[in-house]
């Protein structure tokens, strides 16, 4: 790279841009902030992997927090290009083999100088994207909850919960791209039914230490020992804003809430743990139900349908899907656009169908209207007589 030729802003640009086609860029820090922001300080801008993709995150480092913003490369290097020279007066970007400065003087006059990079860059960009997945595993919480071991490998027994981390954070975190919740702004999740916390850990790290958002993050949990135990490991890794509570989701107090979890919460406990996240109006609702117990025994099924349902696994599997849809129907009636789905290949595991509702900017009334029509005929068709989060929202509208 000494035969790089620096002299404009444009070879920088093209430096940048190649940077990036050959997997070198590792870091671009743009400092001497002179923009209208006054709580702004600096710029860090790393290549990251979101869903497959790769993109640019750009970290605005303010005085008293951090935001994070996305860009795709080409986007990235548009904005990147308005920023040098113009808000920020000092740029430093790190590649694999070589670093570049450059500055503005007052007069707005350009210098630029390299030189090689310290030996371990070239590792770091290597090893960049990799780093950067949805959840690190070489992130302590996961040692701590023994999904890992000390030199943070894999325990062979613990992939299938490793696979369901992953891809609860990817998906969570595509909800949050698309809801209405302000990203600047800490959010509050609640987690019910949180048992040994990896779902909860995994989201709070994801905000806090991905995200760069001071979330405040609750499990909610039965059984105190599981409760005890999380809250000593979050102490002890020092995960500030997390805490657990022993707590029954039928009545814990509702404070505001921004995100409802609940993931393999049994029975009706998933029907509290909804009605607890539109009464907060929560922007995302993310639940994994399991046990279908309160459905099954009102279902009247016509006559047709016996011949299939003389197998009880199919009686099991009719209760299941009527009522989740009717979940998933109160969710949309409620202002929610809703998502039903397999969150994991079966092979992981067969707790494996997630519901996903991420609050709506606007409410269609009419729609609403026929939603509950809808309901209401499934209900009679079936002869169901009480859908638990149905009477819930009753009780309490
Ligand atoms: C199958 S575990 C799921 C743990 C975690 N959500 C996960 O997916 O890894 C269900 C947990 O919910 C707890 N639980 C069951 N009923 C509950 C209730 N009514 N309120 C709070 N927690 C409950 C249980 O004690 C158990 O730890």
């Amino acid at each position: 790279m000494s035969s790089v030729v620096l002299n404009t802003l444009e070879d920088f640009y093209h430096l940048l841009s190649q940077s990036l086609n050959d997997n070198q860029m590792v870091k671009l820090l743009l400092s001497k902030y002179r923009g209208a922001d006054k709580s702004l300080n600096r710029l860090s801008i790393r290549p990251i992997t979101l869903q497959n993709e790769p993109v640019l995150s750009f970290v605005y480092e303010h005085q008293t927090n951090h935001i994070t913003k996305n860009h795709s490369y080409a986007a990235a290097l548009n904005e990147i290009n308005q920023l040098v020279g113009e808000d920020f007066k000092s740029a430093y970007l790190t590649l694999s083999n070589v670093e570049v400065q450059i500055e503005f003087s007052k007069k707005g006059k350009l210098k630029i100088s390299h030189h090689k990079a310290k030996q371990g860059q070239a590792v770091a960009a290597t090893h960049n994207r990799q780093k950067n997945r949805f959840v690190d595993i070489q992130r302590p919480f996961l040692t701590a909850l023994k999904v890992t071991d000390k030199q943070h490998k894999l325990i062979p027994a613990m992939s299938n919960k490793w696979k369901q981390i992953n891809k609860f954070i990817e998906i969570f975190s595509q909800a949050l791209e698309v809801s209405p919740h302000d990203k600047s702004t800490p959010l509050n999740v609640v987690d019910f039914g949180s048992g040994k916390g990896y779902l909860t850990f995994a989201i709070h790290d994801y905000l806090r230490h991905t995200l760069n958002n001071d979330a405040q993050v609750t499990g909610v949990e039965l059984r105190q020992a599981l409760a005890d135990l999380c809250n000593e490991a979050a102490q002890t890794l020092d995960h500030q804003g997390l805490d657990f509570v022993c707590g029954d989701v039928k009545t814990h107090a509702p404070k505001q809430t921004d995100v409802m979890i609940a993931l393999h919460a049994c029975d009706v406990a998933t029907d509290y743990a909804i009605h607890y996240g539109i009464r907060a109006n929560a922007s995302i609702i993310m639940c994994s139900p399991c046990c279908h117990k309160q459905i099954r025994p009102q279902m009247q099924s016509p006559e047709l349908f016996q011949p299939m349902l003389q197998y009880g696994v199919h009686l099991g599997q009719q209760a299941e899907m009527v009522t989740d849809s009717l979940r998933a129907l109160l969710l949309e009636a409620n202002g929610y656009t809703t998502k039903v789905f397999e969150f994991i290949s079966l092979e992981h595991t067969n707790k494996n169908k997630m519901i996903l509702a991420v609050k709506k900017d606007k409410v269609n009334e009419k729609e609403q209207q026929q939603l509950l029509k809808q309901i209401a005929d499934i209900k009679d068709y079936y002869g169901i007589s009480d859908h638990c989060l149905e009477t819930l929202l009753a009780e309490s509208a």
